[in-house]
């Protein structure tokens, strides 16, 4: 392992005020959205909506990295292209979805553990030869009645930092995403605790497994009420909740901060995102950027709709989102950015 190198790379994946795209989705996940959509959902259909996102003109303005999914990282363009030379060409690190999913884990009714760490060695090197030069590993924390368990916030922690310091031995930048789930009733102040559990579990277990700070990247969930909480915090007050959250966990170490959209409105994302850097940004040790999926991508899914013609319009839609991150990054998003077309 070349330390310099992931170093290097993971300053790269959040300079410039750009961010990650997301586009990891596991084939059944890409074939619900598909499906919710009317979609066919084929192998055929995942690469040619693929193929869309990763053409769009201009993406590497925004974008640093993309995340692949292992079906996705094997494919080509229409024209033989393999995608990941696509993407280095157009001046994107491509990345890889190393986890296999979350499955419940065992004697914690409504826990998942994620799992994937058997034979990681292995898939590390051979995504490495590809071209990767990244990872990422998703654990989840449900919010609900008695839970979480100190047994799903440890488990989870430590499965993370075990990928992450398989990554770095394989010289990929581990992205570790602990996510606290915005479903349930929980409060503000629930999902501030829990957050900061979850994240001091992790850092104490980066740290037991000599996990190389200056090496990741933390892709955390915001602070925010859950979606159904009859309290919802205004913008600003979600912006001061998750940075004085992560100042109290997170290491100055650690490169960059690359925040998950889960199911927050591509809109709310972004302004969030934006009040952070605003109120924040000149007094922060990391910088706060944007590893979105569902936030960059919906509404260019909705718009393609599987359909060829629909390609360019599609991807000005991505083009756009994935402009008005940068601005959030900047703290210059506003409502004229949201009307700028691409
Ligand atoms: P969302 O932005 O849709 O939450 O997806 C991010 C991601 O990569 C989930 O692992």
């Amino acid at each position: 392992m070349n330390k310099q190198d992931i170093k290097d790379t993971a300053r790269a994946m959040v300079a410039d005020d750009k961010g990650l795209l997301a586009m990891d989705e596991s084939n059944p996940t890409c074939n619900k959205r598909f499906a919710a959509l009317g979609i066919p959902q084929t192998i055929e259909a995942r690469r040619a909506y693929r193929e869309m996102i990763i053409t769009t003109p201009g993406l590497g303005r925004f974008i640093s990295g993309v995340i692949l999914y292992d079906e996705t990282i094997r494919q080509s363009m229409k024209d033989g292209t393999p995608f990941i030379k696509a993407i280095t060409d157009a001046g994107i690190i491509p990345g890889i979805k190393v986890d296999t999913g979350a499955r419940d884990l065992a004697g914690h009714p409504g826990e998942k553990i994620t799992e994937g760490l058997d034979g990681l060695r292995g898939r590390l090197r051979e995504y490495f030869q590809m071209g990767a030069r990244f990872a990422k590993w998703r654990a989840v924390i449900t919010i609900g009645d008695g839970i979480p368990s100190q047994a799903c916030i440890e488990a989870n922690a430590h499965a993370l930092s075990r990928y992450a310091a398989l990554c770095q031995e394989a010289g990929l930048v581990p992205i570790v995403e602990p996510e606290v789930l915005m479903e349930g009733d929980h409060t503000l102040e629930q999902c501030c605790k829990i957050t900061e559990e979850a994240l001091r579990m992790v850092f104490n277990q980066l740290y037991i497994q000599d996990v190389t700070l200056e090496g990741m990247i933390l892709k955390p969930n915001m602070v925010l009420p859950g979606l159904v909480c009859l309290k919802q915090e205004s913008v600003d007050d979600i912006a001061d909740a998750t940075v004085n959250c992560f100042l109290r966990a997170v290491p100055a170490a650690v490169p960059g901060i690359a925040f998950l959209s889960g199911g927050q409105s591509c809109e709310l994302a972004s302004a969030r995102l934006n009040a952070m850097n605003i109120r924040f940004k000149s007094r922060l040790p990391w910088p706060l950027a944007f590893s979105f999926s569902r936030a960059i991508q919906q509404p260019a899914m909705e718009i393609w709709h599987g359909e060829e013609p629909h390609v360019k319009a599609a991807q000005q839609s991505l083009y756009h989102r994935a402009m008005c991150n940068n601005a959030a990054r900047r703290g210059e998003y506003n409502s004229e950015t949201e009307r700028t077309s691409a």
